[in-house]
């Protein structure tokens, strides 16, 4: 199924929130490739949610966090369940908002322009299986809106996995 981000620019933030939940959505019903899958719905996040200049999955794999699909510059590989703002999601099994990725200790810097950052863990059968990672180049970017609406899309994602 092709899919065409449109009209982005006239929207508020609660409208392109929904609009990425739409298009999420639409792939979801209509395509069961996870790796497919995965990587439409890291551009639709990228394509419609302004200030971000990394969107993306990590799954957890022998221990570690191991990079999936995304959109934005090439990324750290692996990521250790002990440093870092997606360990944290994974550690403790809950979303995480920065605000100031410098004031966060152990923030693993893949690319430097990120300035905030937000992490909601992918839970199947109770368990972490994965992170949807977001980076701003802005600080304070992301909002509780944001948080809810990114729960709940992962929430229909992981149960395609
Ligand atoms: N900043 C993340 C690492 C992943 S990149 O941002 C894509 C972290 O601290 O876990």
């Amino acid at each position: 199924m092709t899919i065409k981000i449109q009209g982005v620019e006239n929207m508020n933030n609660q409208q392109k929130l929904k609009y990425v939940l739409q298009l999420s959505k639409g792939q979801i019903e209509t395509e069961d490739d996870p790796i497919a899958l995965f990587s439409n719905v890291s551009a639709i996040i990228k394509g419609v949610l302004p200030d971000l200049n990394w969107a993306g999955f990590y799954f957890v794999k022998g221990g570690e966090l191991v990079l999936g699909p995304f959109q934005g510059l090439p990324a750290c590989t692996r990521l250790q369940g002990d440093k870092g703002v997606c360990a944290k999601a994974w550690r403790d099994k809950k979303p995480v908002r920065v605000d100031d990725v410098d004031a966060f200790p152990g923030h693993v810097a893949c690319d430097s322009a990120s300035k905030s950052e937000l992490v909601v863990p992918l839970v199947k059968d109770g368990e972490v299986i994965g992170v949807l990672d977001l980076d701003s180049p802005i600080l304070n970017r992301f909002s509780e809106e944001d948080e809810r609406c990114l729960v709940e899309l992962v929430d229909i994602l992981v149960e395609k996995l």
